[in-house]
């Protein structure tokens, strides 16, 4: 067994750690009260290869492994989580699922314009009757011959209006159920396309969140994903992945937040002492490094194993299961620590409180990753 990084790694965790700490930390406030899209900032990680990081070096990709990525998404989201899940949607669904299940024509196409992040892409499951019971679709796709015609409304989708590329699951045929789901591939210009209004958001506010609306959207046949019903599979196949990247992005929000506490208690004063020296702030900040680095374990095993060409299903939901919970807990106590300090804006740490919840809801709330979780378990 070996724990330790290589100097590839340390480096991609280095270069992403400046890159937070220079180009995301300024401004990620007035972001977040903006409700501002970290556009430049994105365009910026694109051209640092960090939008493609495992995606084929063929396609523009990094060609990286998944530990790398997680290391990366750590760092970015110590900082910025609305930023990091731009980064999350567009590396482990967007790009993973065209890496893995596309075809040469559409990876050309797309792939290597969204490795560099000269297009984001966004990936559109949810639908207003279909979030958790993912498989109760009910946008359609009629096969037309040489295209297909596509009706419905996806909703909660992440780059809804940043994006241009989406990659949709949407019904061929009902009766077979989840085998009669397809992936498609659509442009934000095709006629019919409609992005609605933008969600206004606890936290991640700096994302943009939107629902999507498809008026008899006409898309071409070559732009299906892989072979005719293969789209639920290639959904939870993709969010298999994706989850060991919220998992990165929860443990990035904890460790963010307890750095600040740590900081924090050694300057502030109470009793004329410095907090840390009360032992119950020293105990809350070696809980919060305890559950940190059990996180960051489960993190790294999830990545390790789709690494190693291991099943990750199981540990992916155990990661962002567990990982999730520490990001509430750890940012609930950092606020805590920096008592009426951390409930204003310019200490960071009400903003990491508020946007650690979606952690554990998006991606598969916590109780569907107990539904993965005790499925797996049981199986055997
Ligand atoms: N890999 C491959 N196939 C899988 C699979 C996996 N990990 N999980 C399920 N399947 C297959 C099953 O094998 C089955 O196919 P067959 O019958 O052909 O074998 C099919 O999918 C249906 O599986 P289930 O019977 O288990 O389906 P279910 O209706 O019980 O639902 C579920 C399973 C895990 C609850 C699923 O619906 C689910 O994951 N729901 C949550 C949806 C979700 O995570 N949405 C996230 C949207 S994207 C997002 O949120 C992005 C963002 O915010 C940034
Ligand atoms: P519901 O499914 O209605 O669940 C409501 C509650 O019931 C939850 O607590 C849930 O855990 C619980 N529940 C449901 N079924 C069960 C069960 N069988 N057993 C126990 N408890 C259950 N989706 C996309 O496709 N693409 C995106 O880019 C995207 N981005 C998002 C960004 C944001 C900011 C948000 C808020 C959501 C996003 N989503 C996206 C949608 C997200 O994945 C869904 O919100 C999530 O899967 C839950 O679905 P739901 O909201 O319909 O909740």
């Amino acid at each position: 067994m070996d724990f330790k990084l290589t100097e590839e790694h340390e480096m991609i965790r280095q270069a992403a750690r400046d890159f937070a700490n220079n180009e995301l930390k300024p401004g990620v406030i007035e972001r977040d009260e903006n409700e501002e899209f970290p556009k430049e900032q994105i365009k910026k990680l694109g051209e640092l290869g960090f939008m493609g990081m495992m995606a084929s070096p063929d396609y523009g990709g990094g060609g990286m492994d998944t530990v790398s990525y997680v290391l990366a998404m750590e760092e970015l989201s110590k900082i910025d989580a609305s930023a990091s899940v731009v980064v999350s949607v567009n590396n482990s669904l967007v790009c993973w699922g065209l890496d893995t299940y596309g075809s040469e024509e559409q990876k050309k196409k797309y792939l290597s314009k969204l490795t560099t992040g000269e297009k984001i892409g966004a990936f559109c499951l949810s639908e207003p009757e279909a979030g958790s019971d993912a498989t109760s679709q009910k946008t359609t796709a009629i096969d037309m011959g040489d295209h297909y015609v596509i009706n419905g409304t996806k909703n909660w989708i992440t780059n809804g209006n940043s994006a241009s590329v989406y990659l949709v699951i949407a019904h061929t045929d009902k009766d077979k159920k989840h085998r009669g789901i397809n992936a498609f591939i659509m442009e934000k210009n095709m006629e019919g396309f409609v992005v609605g209004p933008k969600e206004r958001k606890m936290g991640i506010r700096g994302s943009d969140t939107h629902s999507l609306t498809f008026n008899d959207v006409k898309v071409p046949k070559e732009n299906r994903i892989g072979e005719d019903g293969f789209g639920f599979k290639f959904a939870m196949k993709t969010l298999a992945g994706g989850r060991i990247g919220i998992a990165a992005q929860a443990l990035g929000i904890a460790a963010g937040a307890y750095e600040l506490a740590k900081s924090y208690s050694k300057i502030r004063k109470a009793f004329g002492t410095e907090i840390m020296n009360h032992q119950a702030i020293a105990f809350k900040l070696a809980d919060m490094h305890t559950s940190i680095e059990a996180a960051r374990h489960m993190v790294m095993k999830a990545a390790w194993d789709k690494d190693n060409g291991l099943n990750y299903d199981l540990s992916g939901a155990m990661a962002k299961l567990y990982a999730s919970q520490v990001a509430m807990d750890v940012t609930i106590e950092a606020v805590q620590v920096h008592g009426g300090n951390g409930y204003v804006r310019e200490y960071h740490v009400e903003r990491m409180m508020r946007d650690a919840k979606i952690t554990q809801i998006y991606e598969g709330t916590s109780e569907i990753q107990k539904i993965v979780i005790s499925r797996s378990i049981l199986a055997d």
